[in-house]
């Protein structure tokens, strides 16, 4: 199985590039977010919970997440491998996903992490607000959501960096050009799909 971590700040790309990879890949993808905005939009007990933190740029605390990912992932018996959208963002969460995948005899292969600027991100992301509907999209919580990163997401890297299995790439290029470099380290592991 071939089990990939895009990691990168808000508005770092890891939607679109995972909608890219998928594809040629044929792989399943599991973003947390977009998992918490279903549940938000269907009003679930876990939605109207999680609301209150994503409205605010916060992280929704690590048990939720955690528990909706594993039962992504038991969904999918029959994967190629999987693509981990804005998940893990803590330790413990990296930690908590280890084990998960221990348990069904596979691993972590490879964290590609989508560096660009602070200022870009800010502009992407406010750009994005003016069609997304989404609700943490406005200027002032796009900043916390970017310190909220950078406090407790950014040190993930380096838990995958000791395992060897961090690489960087410069995110702030054209999104086909981004998509190119992140090929060039996942065909080392497999191939594009038939
Ligand atoms: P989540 O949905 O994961 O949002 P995020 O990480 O803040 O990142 P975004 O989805 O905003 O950005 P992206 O990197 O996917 O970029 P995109 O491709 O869209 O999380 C939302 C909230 O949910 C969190 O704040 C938290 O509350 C909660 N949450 C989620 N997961 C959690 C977890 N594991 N633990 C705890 N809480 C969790 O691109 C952005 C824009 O830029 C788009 O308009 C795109 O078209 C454009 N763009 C992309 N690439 C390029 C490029 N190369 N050039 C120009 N424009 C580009
Ligand atoms: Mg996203």
């Amino acid at each position: 199985m071939f089990n990939l971590v895009l990691f990168g700040p808000p508005g770092s790309g890891k939607g679109t590039q995972s909608a890219n990879i998928l594809q040629t890949y044929n792989l399943i993808h599991i973003s947390t977010g977009d998992l918490l905005r279903d549940e938000v939009a269907r009003q679930t007990p876990l939605g109207i919970e999680a609301r209150k933190f994503m409205d605010q740029g916060l992280l929704v605390p690590d048990e939720v997440v955690i528990g909706m990912i594993s039962s992504k992932i038991d969904e999918n018996p029959e994967a190629r491998g999987f693509i981990f959208d804005g998940f893990p963002r803590t330790r413990a969460q990296a930690e908590a996903l280890d084990k998960l995948l221990e348990f069904k005899n596979t691993s972590i292969t490879l964290v590609l992490s989508l560096e660009v600027t602070e200022e870009e991100l800010i502009k992407r992301l406010v750009g994005r607000g003016q069609t997304s509907g989404r609700s943490d999209d406005t200027e002032e919580v796009i900043v916390k959501r970017i310190k909220e990163y950078r406090s407790k997401t950014e040190p993930v890297a380096g838990y995958y960096k000791n395992h060897g299995k961090l690489e960087g790439i410069a995110g702030n290029h054209a999104i086909e050009e981004t998509f190119k470099m992140l090929c060039k380290h996942i065909n080392k592991y497999i191939l594009p799909a038939e």
